[in-house]
């Protein structure tokens, strides 16, 4: 296994052409090890959601590198790409995006049916879903628990296939305050559990106590002195 889970080299992105290109990253250069707890940072629009995308292989950088597990992504072509992004890449979003007509078990193994791998699939998303608190609620349907649950749902649906990392775009932009404190604490006790890389975009820094390691984004650039590491 490579020691580095992430490496972002010289990343750019522009989007569209000519008078109304817009440069939305530039110069982007950093790397994350297995079991790092990361926050990306910076004021909107600065281009954290554009990077998180590029971390995500859901855009491709316009220049640059971006390394996943050791393979360089710019390698892959379209078919590869999601299935590699299937396996190695879990997703959390500001809103839960459950699919409300299945339970709340089979929502967490939809990415496993994406892979083609549910032998033994149920009793893991069985055992995940202890850990955050849910196993009382899996065969409830997905619009029958609280916004809260739903966000704990969606972290279990992106840890299921053991992916190398974990990216979330504001994970808790739409939760009340005592449920944005559960899915922090919650995120950050299966960091250490399950030695799970994180990374995560929040314009709520202190939200996240100490971190190992902040990017902290200005104007598409990431800004010197700031990528600061701190120990846990
Ligand atoms: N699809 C797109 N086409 C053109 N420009 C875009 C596109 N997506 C983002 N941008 C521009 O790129 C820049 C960075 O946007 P991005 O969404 O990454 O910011 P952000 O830091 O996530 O902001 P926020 O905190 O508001 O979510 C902005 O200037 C934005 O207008
Ligand atoms: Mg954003």
């Amino acid at each position: 296994m490579p020691d580095n889970v992430l490496e972002v080299h010289n990343a750019e992105k522009i989007y569209g052409e000519g008078e109304t290109a817009v440069t939305a990253l530039q110069n982007i250069t950093f790397t994350v090890k297995k079991g790092e707890f990361i926050l990306i940072v910076g004021s909107s629009g600065s281009g954290k959601s554009t990077l998180l995308n590029m971390i995500g292989l859901l855009d491709r950088p316009t220049q640059g590198s971006i390394l996943v597990d050791g393979v360089d992504t710019s390698t892959l072509d379209d078919n590869h790409l999601s299935s590699f992004r299937n396996s190695k890449l879990g997703f959390i979003f500001q809103f839960s995006n459950l699919l409300s007509d299945l339970t709340v078990l089979e929502n967490v193994l939809l990415p496993r049916k994406i892979q083609g791998t549910v032998d033994g699939a149920a009793q893991e998303a069985r055992t995940l879903l202890k850990t955050v608190g849910l196993e009382s609620q899996m065969h409830k349907f997905a619009n029958k628990i609280s916004g809260g649950q739903a966000q704990r749902v969606a972290i279990t649906r992106a840890l299921i296939n053991k992916p190398a990392i974990v990216l979330a775009d504001e994970p808790t932009g739409n939760l009340d305050s005592i449920s944005a404190e559960t899915t922090v604490h919650l995120l950050k006790s299966l960091n250490r559990k399950l030695n799970q890389t994180f990374i995560i975009v929040t314009h709520d820094r202190p939200q996240f106590g100490e971190v190992d390691k902040i990017v902290t984004i200005k104007d598409g650039r990431i800004v010197e002195g700031e990528l600061e590491t701190s120990l846990r």
